[in-house]
């Protein structure tokens, strides 16, 4: 589903942030992205979305070579949904306004049939569709900018940090909900996380980033229960 082989990319034209990345993603997969602060995890979702295009290596989606594809055209012909790190959520919007710029390129009538659905597989905004984002508390506006992303059916899905600052409680919630949208819709999704024990948990696989390349891949129970691993990379022990 994404295919990511030997990327190179970054912000300006004398440093790579990305150097030579490979990893892929399969259908229906939840694959967690992990790796210290700066390693490139942000830039390497931005890349995939074509917020940033790469200057070598290619980026496959559906099997086809979007790698100079920008964003705005990935995200209506490439079945591709995106929640960046931050401001991810319209503050002064309210819930139900929220959705309809998720699904701006949609006809009126399949927008308003599809934001019904999001309701009932997230009670939580339909509960509340009047209210201001800004009124949310963070674990609900994390799941209203998943839900802005699903409006238009994406079969691939971009997350970043869906957990950031999050109580365990809530962080949960979070991700039973993305859980829920991978076992209903069948989404392929790449996720970056700094909870890595607990992204783990829901994910299929992992990729341990370092400088702009991977580190460590594998299996996320294996990685689990790999003593080192763990301490090195997961900053942990197992409870
Ligand atoms: N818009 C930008 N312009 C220039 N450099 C940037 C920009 N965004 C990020 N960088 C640089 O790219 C590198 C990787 O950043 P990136 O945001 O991808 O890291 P990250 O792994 O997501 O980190 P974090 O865990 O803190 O979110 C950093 O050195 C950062 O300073
Ligand atoms: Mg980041």
């Amino acid at each position: 589903m994404i295919g990511i082989d030997n990327v190179v990319a970054g912000y300006t034209a004398e440093i790579d942030i990305l150097r030579g990345m490979t990893l892929n993603v399969q259908s229906a997969e939840i694959v967690t992205l992990l790796g210290p602060n700066g390693c490139g995890k942000s830039t390497l979702l931005k890349t995939i979305a074509g917020f940033l295009l790469p200057r070598g290596g290619r980026v496959l989606l559906r099997g086809e070579d979007v790698s100079q594809i920008p964003v705005h055209r990935k995200i209506r012909h490439s079945g591709l949904g995106f929640v960046p790190q931050t401001e991810n959520v319209f503050s002064a919007l309210t819930i139900r306004e929220n959705l309809q710029v998720g699904g701006h390129y949609m006809a009126k009538a399949d927008c308003a049939r599809r934001m019904e659905e999001l309701y009932l597989l997230y009670p939580v905004l339909g509960r509340k569709f009047e209210a201001r984002a800004s009124s949310l508390s963070g674990g609900e506006r994390q799941i209203l900018a998943l839900a802005r992303a699903l409006m238009p059916r994406p079969s691939i899905l971009l997350l970043d940090e869906p957990s950031a600052g999050l109580s365990p409680k809530v962080l949960h919630e979070v991700f039973d909900a993305i859980v829920h949208v991978r076992d209903q819709e069948r989404v392929t999704i790449l996720m970056v996380e700094q909870n890595a024990m607990e992204a783990l948990r829901i994910s299929d696989r992992a990729y341990v980033l370092s400088m702009g390349a991977v580190a460590l891949t594998g299996g996320a129970q294996e990685l689990l229960q790999d003593e080192k691993v763990r301490e090195l990379y997961l900053g942990g022990r197992a409870h």
